[in-house]
């Protein structure tokens, strides 16, 4: 018998999220269940915060980008003693069932929490960098292309009043899909996903091509796990490793743009994105994708279904076993690498 389900939002944060926890606070009151927000991801659970969220709390929150429960990458298997701490709080707050509202990590402790302790949870892919399987979109990716898609477009300008070439840093850690479209839909020239290694020789040749047919600039994008063929790491911003094990990276354009100037000697400049990628409103798409997820999470739980995500999945609402979702990787798919390299 459900009655209070929580709900939490873990890991990068993304445009969108807010439209998922206001259906889920709308479809749950229509069932009659309350919902408690937890704050900041997994951390809430650790150190139980959370509040009883009301219909006031997610009005307006529509076209507000972040997320009005905060997000943290806490991981609670690694904190000694967290799992134990999570289990009270689960009591102390009275809680039926959860849905975790994140990308592999948040979703996958989730999933832990059901198989190991019987803990129910449904959960909902939230990450710009669209890397979850059996999932067309996840919530955040769509905003984020926007701004990608908006950058490149006023860097194309600018690269070339000063036939300079422009690398264009991206997110996604692992995965190239927001490099892949961003740069598809900005029309950059060269597009490097970490799906793929690269080599400097066709990038210069691509270049030195360009210009012998009177283009004198161009622009890269470049998702931030690029690496050239032959070495095998990334390039990292800091030394940092989250607990979820990922280190942060970042610093890939500027590696490029060296290497180009040293053996063509044409000027470069880099551009790194950040996290202007991840903030502001979200898109309409977004917004509706987050409304649909959000209710149909609710749905399962009121069904019983749990140990599930709910997705987009060629173009369909439906459920997907976390299991299956989380162990399958989901690649960028190599033919639009291949188209990509048709505008070359
Ligand atoms: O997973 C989302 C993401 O934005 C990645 O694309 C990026 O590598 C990472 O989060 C950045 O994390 P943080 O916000 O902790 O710097």
């Amino acid at each position: 018998m459900i009655n209070r389900i929580g709900v939490l939002t873990g890991g990068g944060d993304s445009p969108a999220i807010n439209a998922a926890i206001r259906a889920i606070f709308v479809k749950a009151n229509n069932y009659g269940y309350k919902v408690i927000g937890i704050r900041n991801g997994w951390e809430g659970m650790v150190k139980g915060n959370a509040f009883e969220i009301q219909r006031i709390d997610v009005a307006g929150t529509l076209a507000i980008g972040g997320t009005i429960i905060g997000t943290s990458r806490t991981n609670p298997f690694k904190i000694e003693g967290g799992v134990e701490k999570v289990l009270q709080n689960i009591k102390n707050f009275e809680l039926d069932a959860i849905i975790t509202i994140g990308g592999d990590d948040t979703n996958g402790v989730m999933y832990k929490l059901y198989t190991q302790y019987g803990f129910k949870g449904v959960g909902i892919p939230q990450t710009i960098d669209n890397d979850i399987a059996y999932s067309d979109f996840s919530i955040g990716f769509e905003s984020s292309l926007e701004i990608v898609t908006e950058a490149i477009d006023r860097l194309h300008t600018t690269a070339c009043s000063h036939n300079r070439v422009m690398i264009v840093e991206i997110m996604g850690r692992d995965s190239g899909w927001l490099a892949m479209y961003g740069g598809l839909a900005g029309g950059a020239d060269i597009i490097l996903i970490p799906e793929v290694e690269f080599s400097y020789d066709e990038i210069v040749n691509v270049l030195e091509e360009r210009k012998k047919n009177g283009a004198n600039y161009s622009v890269i994008a470049v998702a931030e796990g690029a690496k050239p063929a032959g070495i095998d790491r990334q390039v990292v911003a800091s030394g940092m490793v989250d607990s979820f094990g990922h280190v942060q990276l970042g610093g890939i354009a500027k590696t490029i743009a060296e290497e180009i100037e040293r053996r063509t000697g044409i000027e470069c400049r880099t551009m790194v994105l950040g996290h202007l990628q991840r903030g502001g409103r979200p898109t309409a798409f977004d917004r509706v994708l987050a409304t649909r997820l959000g209710a149909y999470a609710v749905d399962l739980v009121h069904q019983g279904k749990f140990g599930n995500l709910v997705t987009m999945y060629k173009g369909e609402i439906t459920a997907v076993p976390v299991e299956n979702a989380l162990t399958e990787r989901k690649p960028v798919d190599l033919s639009l690498y291949e188209l990509s390299k048709l505008f070359a």
